[in-house]
């Protein structure tokens, strides 16, 4: 079983007056097959957390293991290419591309990988969509989309390329109680059918209630609830 572990890191952010440190020598292992929640106040940190584990931001100090392997300390492209691969991102805001349409917003990330192989990206991409109900809007625009589609089209496109981690900030944050259930359910059931560790900041305690493990960040810190 891969893992991923989370070694000593701390981030501040600097502005002309003052220094906020958002995270204090924090450590975690998220495991492939397991489901796990980031809780905590606005502002305390999950976003911040979440985008350092992609590798989308870097950590002032500490480190990400992927099993034994040091990915800090990778050269960029090397990192950026084992990152693709390994890591799927819903992000908070969605930010699907506006010109493209949902089969599009999908197939871009075979795009960028320099994957070719139309055929086959296209039958991945439309078992994803078929999976998550909104296969009949592939050749809509975003903005044709209600709010809960958007997000079921971001989730797509995080999970379209079968990563093994899958990263999702607050995925039901502005979805109705139905529309939450749905990506509820489909977050526990890639994480137990398809062995993806996943982890997921969310706000709703409900939701985080069913999960395999939960976490607070608090002043900094990140401790098991
Ligand atoms: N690029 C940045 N520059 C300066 N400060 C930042 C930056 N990004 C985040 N912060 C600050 O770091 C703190 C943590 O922000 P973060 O977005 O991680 O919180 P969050 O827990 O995800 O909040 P929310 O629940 O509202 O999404 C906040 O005080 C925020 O203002
Ligand atoms: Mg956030």
């Amino acid at each position: 079983m891969n893992k991923l572990i989370i070694s000593k890191i701390s981030k501040s952010f600097k502005s002309a007056q003052h220094e906020i440190k958002v995270l204090d020598n924090v450590c975690m292992t998220l495991n492939q097959g397991t489901a796990v929640g980031v809780i905590g106040a606005s502002g305390s940190g999950k976003t911040t957390f979440l985008q350092i584990l992609a590798g989308l931001e870097m950590p002032d100090k500490g480190d990400i293991f992927y099993n034994d392997h040091n990915l800090s300390v990778n050269n960029g492209k090397k990192f950026n290419s084992m990152r693709n691969n390994l890591f799927g991102y819903a992000y908070q805001f969605h930010y699907l591309l506006d010109d493209l349409t949902v089969y599009e917003n999908c197939d871009i990330v075979f795009k960028i990988a320099g994957n070719r192989d139309s055929k086959k990206n296209s039958s991945k991409i439309m078992q994803i969509l078929e999976e998550l109900g909104i296969h009949d809007r592939k050749d809509s625009y975003p903005y044709m989309l209600s709010g809960g589609e958007k997000q079921r089209v971001a989730i797509a496109r995080a999970i379209v390329h079968k990563p093994e981690f899958i990263i999702m900030d607050e995925p039901t944050g502005n979805l109705d109680q139905d529309n939450a259930e749905i990506i509820q359910d489909l977050s526990l059931k890639l994480a137990k059918n398809y062995n993806v560790g996943i982890i997921i900041a969310t706000h709703d305690l409900k939701y985080a209630a069913k999960l395999d493990n939960v976490y607070r960040i608090e002043n900094g810190e990140l401790k098991s609830t």
